[in-house]
Order: C-alpha cells, then structure tokens, then sequence
C-alpha cells in the first residue's frame, strides 16, 4: 500500500521537474544566444561582416597602417583596408618582404564577389598569382559561407583609397599547394555550444599562427598555442604568450574574468594610451578587445579544453 503513493509523488515530482526546470535554468543562456541570433538581410550580413573584419578575423589590423607609438598599434584612422603593411623575416620568418594589399574599392571593387572569397579562403589572387600564407587563407577557408560573404559584403563598405602598395620580394620561389574548400560544407557551430564556437572564434582570429613557436620557419604545430614565436618589428622585440591551460606557463590559473578583463581593458583609448614605445605588442588587442563578452567566453571555454604544454616564455627579452 506504501509503494504506491511515494510512485505517485515521484511521477507527479519528476513530470513537475522535467516540465518546469529545464525552462528555467537554460533561459539565461537561451537569451544570450538568441541576441546573437539574426536575420538574413544585407544590413545583416554587413553587420556581421563589420564586426568578423574589424574585430575577429582582424583583416584591417594587417590592411591597414598601425599606430605603434600606442600599446599593441592601434589602426590609423583613415588608412582602413588600404594596404602596404610590410612583413618580413622580422614577422613570421617571412622569406623576402611582403605587402599587404589594398583591399577598399580601389583594390578589389571591381573582383566578383566569387573572387574575393577565392582569394581569402584559399589564396589565389584575382591578379593571377598566389598568396604569401602570412595572409591567413588556411583559416578563413574554414569559415561558414555566410560569414564570408558578409565580410566581402562589408568591405564593399570600406572607404576608397587610392594606395599602389610595393609588389613583393620573395627569396624563394613559391608553389603552395592549394588549399581545396567547399564554404557550403563549413557549418558555425551554435553560438550555444561555447566550445566549438570558441574553437571556430580562435580559428577565423588565427590565433595560433602567433602563438606557436618557429623553427627554420615552420609552425612547430606540437607546440600549438604554447607561444614563444618572435616578433622584432616597430623597434621593440616581443615573444607570443603561453595561452595553453598549463597553469605554471600558461594561463592555467587565469579566471573567466581574469581572461575578460584583460581583453575589455582595451576598449577605451585610454587603456593603450600610456607607456608609449616600451614593453610593446603586436597582439592586436584593441581589436578583439572589440569581440563581444559572449565571444571573448567561447574563445576562453576553447582555450580550457586545449592539451595543456609547459613552455616558459619571457615575453620581454629586451
Ligand atoms: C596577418 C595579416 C593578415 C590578415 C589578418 C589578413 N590579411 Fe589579407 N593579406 C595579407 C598579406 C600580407 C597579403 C599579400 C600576400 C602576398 O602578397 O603574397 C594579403 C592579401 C589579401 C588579398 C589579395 C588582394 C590582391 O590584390 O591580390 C585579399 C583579397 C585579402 N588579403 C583579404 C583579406 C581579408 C578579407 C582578411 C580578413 C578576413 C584578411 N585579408 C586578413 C595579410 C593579412
Ligand atoms: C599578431 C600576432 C598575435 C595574434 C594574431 C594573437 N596574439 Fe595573443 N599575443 C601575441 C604576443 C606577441 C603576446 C605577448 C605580448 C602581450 O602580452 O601583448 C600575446 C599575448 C596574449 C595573451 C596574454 C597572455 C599573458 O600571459 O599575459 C593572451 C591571453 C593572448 N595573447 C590571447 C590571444 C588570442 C585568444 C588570440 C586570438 C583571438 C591572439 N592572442 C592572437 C601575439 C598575437
């Protein structure tokens, strides 16, 4: 007689818990979420394309002048997209010298939009020739296709300006392999799965081409994330960061907030402002100092889950 109203209460508990919690709890996430969530209008997509070039996939920090009189370089007003940035054995161990090119109407106005995706997802130039892979194609061939096209979308925004930027000088001659890419088959996870996101977050910020180490010119891509790549450029020499979750020499020990608020410091001018010229970066902070919060979080989520690699660097040699 017992068994049978202590079955009831459970069937009426658990009808009550499966109805009722599940609605409450996620709701918060859901929200967020759905704030992410958007139409499909040209508004939309040079929305979307605005913020993945400005401040995630960071095309205009490499196509445009930098300012390295400020921490970290911030973009010189008035010269967005317009090119002529050098790199060289200084930057990636560049073989030669190469320029980023002029991508405002002036330089790609003219390209169907087929062929500026072509170029930044896989390399080939409309120009006939292919590019350097300092320019990140391996990556941004992993992006859905809507987000590509919103990027080309946006940079028909751009202001035009007229910059011929200096042809490059390779020291080797170069046949990439290149990179085969179907857009329709690359899916963004749901913003809902932090995770994953962060991990396409990470991928379209390149992230990993600075903060793995070199060798004789080589990512050594065992070592991915455990920094001490070298950078001497602008007069300064700074070493990517260990950003593996090794909590001795890596950022382990760093909370969500620490990882936000390291990031949200650059928001504000203010914020790169000071100690001009000394103990510089070229991590461009005050670009994705730009990622929302929601997106700063799935990087960070990412960043947990990676195999962590104890690789002490001193950031500053100098
Ligand atoms: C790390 C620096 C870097 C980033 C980030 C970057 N680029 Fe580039 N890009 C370059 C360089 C350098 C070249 C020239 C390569 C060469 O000459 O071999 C280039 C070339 C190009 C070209 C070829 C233009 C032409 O006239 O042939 C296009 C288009 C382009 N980039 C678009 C983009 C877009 C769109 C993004 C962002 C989604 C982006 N780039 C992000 C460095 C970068
Ligand atoms: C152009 C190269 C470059 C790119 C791209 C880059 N970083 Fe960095 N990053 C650096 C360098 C160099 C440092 C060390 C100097 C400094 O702290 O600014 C650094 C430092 C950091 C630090 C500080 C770690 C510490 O111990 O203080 C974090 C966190 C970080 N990067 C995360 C990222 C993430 C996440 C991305 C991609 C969204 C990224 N970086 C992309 C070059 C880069």
């Amino acid at each position: 007689m017992k068994t049978m109203p202590s079955l009831l209460i459970l069937a009426i508990l658990s009808a009550f818990i499966l109805g009722c919690k599940p609605k409450s709890q996620p709701k918060q996430q859901d929200e967020e979420t759905k704030n992410k969530a958007t139409a499909d209008s040209i508004e939309h997509l040079q929305k979307r394309g605005k913020y993945l070039v400005n401040n995630v996939a960071g095309c205009l920090y490499c196509h445009s002048e930098r300012d390295y009189a400020s921490f970290s370089g911030p973009i010189v007003s008035g010269t967005e997209g317009m090119g002529g940035q050098k790199f060289d054995k200084y930057f990636r161990g560049v073989p030669g010298e190469v320029y980023s090119r002029n991508i405002t109407p002036a330089g790609i106005g003219s390209w169907p939009t087929d062929a500026v995706i072509r170029a930044m997802t896989q390399g080939i130039s409309q120009k006939g020739d292919t590019l350097y892979p300092v320019m990140p194609y391996a990556h941004f061939g992993k992006m859905s296709k809507e987000d590509a096209l919103s990027i080309v979308a946006y940079l028909r925004t751009l202001a035009t300006i007229n910059n011929e930027v200096p042809k490059r000088k390779l020291q080797i001659s170069f046949h990439p392999t290149i990179p085969s890419v179907d857009l329709e088959k690359n899916l963004r996870p749901a913003f809902a799965d932090r995770k994953l996101y962060g991990e396409y977050l990470v991928n379209m910020a390149a992230c990993v081409d600075c903060h793995t180490p070199m060798e004789k010119n080589n990512l050594q891509l065992n070592k991915s994330f455990a920094g001490g790549q070298e950078f001497q450029v602008h007069g300064f020499v700074v070493r990517s960061a260990n950003i593996t979750p090794d909590s001795i020499t890596g950022i382990g020990s760093w909370t969500e907030e620490v990882f936000l608020a390291k990031f949200t410091q650059y928001r504000s001018a203010d914020g790169y402002k000071y100690n001009p010229g000394k103990n510089n970066s070229v991590m461009p902070w005050t670009i994705f100092a730009g990622m929302d919060d929601f997106d700063l979080k799935s990087i960070y989520a990412y960043l947990r889950s990676i195999k962590p690699i104890n690789n002490k660097v001193i950031k500053n040699p100098l």
